[in-house]
C-alpha cells in the first residue's frame, strides 16, 4: 500500500469504528442501495474487465464484480481503516490476490494510478470539497464506464446535510459533507466524453453507469 494522510479530518468519521460497522453491515445485508442497482447494471460485460474503486471503503461493490468475473481491481480510500476492512473482506471472498490497495486521496496520486475499465465510486463525490477535480481525475481513468453515485439536490437532502454538518462542526470535526450541483457533475462527465446509460435513484441518491462516447485514446 501507498502511503496514508488524513486531510479533511477523514479519520475522525471514516475510523476504524465505521468501518468495522460497514463491513458487518455488508455481511448481514448485502449491497448497499446504490451500490446494488450499479453493480446490477455493470455485470453484463464484466468477464475480463479492469476495475478501480475511489474511495473504496470496504471494496464490497467490487469484490462482487470480481466474483462475477472482473479479473483485477484498485482500490484507493484516504482512510487507511477502510482499506484494512477491504482487505479483511477480500480476504474471505478470496479475492484478495487480485486487488492493489493504496491509501491516500485520489486527486493528488492519480498520476500513480493505472485507468481501467470500469471505475467506481459510491456516495464519495459529496465527501470531496473539489468536485471538478475528483471528477476530471475519474474521467481521465477510465477506458469505458463509469459507475458513481451522488446525493440528489433535493430540500431533505440539504437539511440533512445542512443539520451533519453543524453537527460536526459542534463535536470540532473538520470533515463536512457537500451537496455539489449535480447538473455540474454531469456536465464534466459529459465534457470528458462520457453519456449516461443508465440511472435510477432512491430519496437520497441518484446514481448513474456512464459510457465512453468515444474509445480512450493514448491508454
Ligand atoms: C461515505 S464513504 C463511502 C465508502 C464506499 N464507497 C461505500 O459506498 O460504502 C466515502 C469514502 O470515500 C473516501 N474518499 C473521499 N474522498 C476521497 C478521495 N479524494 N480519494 C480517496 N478516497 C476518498 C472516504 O475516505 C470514505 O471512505
Amino acid at each position: 500500500m501507498a502511503g496514508c494522510c488524513d486531510p479533511g479530518g477523514y479519520r475522525s468519521v471514516f475510523g476504524p469504528g465505521e468501518a468495522r460497522r460497514s463491513l458487518n453491515s455488508f455481511r448481514r445485508k448485502g449491497l448497499d442501495s446504490t451500490a446494488r442497482p450499479m453493480v446490477e447494471a455493470l455485470r453484463p460485460g464484466i468477464t475480463g474487465a479492469t476495475l478501480l474503486e475511489v474511495g473504496a471503503g470496504t471494496g464490497a461493490a467490487e469484490v462482487e464484480l470480481l466474483q462475477a468475473g472482473a479479473e483485477m481491481a484498485t482500490w484507493v480510500d484516504i482512510s487507511p481503516d477502510y482499506m484494512d476492512a477491504a482487505h479483511d473482506l477480500a480476504s474471505e471472498a478470496g479475492v484478495h490476490d487480485r486487488i492493489e490497495r493504496h491509501v491516500g486521496d485520489f486527486v493528488g496520486m492519480a498520476g500513480d494510478i493505472d485507468s481501467a475499465d470500469v471505475v467506481f465510486l459510491n456516495r464519495v463525490v459529496c465527501c470531496y470539497p473539489d468536485m471538478p477535480a475528483l471528477v476530471s481525475a475519474v474521467a481521465g481513468h477510465s477506458l469505458d464506464r463509469i459507475a458513481l453515485s451522488y446525493p440528489r439536490d433535493r430540500w431533505w437532502v440539504r437539511l440533512g446535510a445542512g443539520a451533519l454538518n453543524r453537527f460536526l462542526r459542534w463535536r470540532k470535526v473538520s470533515f463536512q459533507v457537500f451537496i455539489h450541483d449535480p447538473a455540474a457533475i454531469d456536465g464534466h462527465l459529459r465534457t470528458a466524453g462520457y453519456e449516461p446509460s443508465e440511472t435510477g435513484h432512491t430519496p437520497v441518491w441518484h446514481w448513474s453507469i456512464w459510457k465512453r462516447s468515444e474509445p480512450a485514446s493514448g491508454d
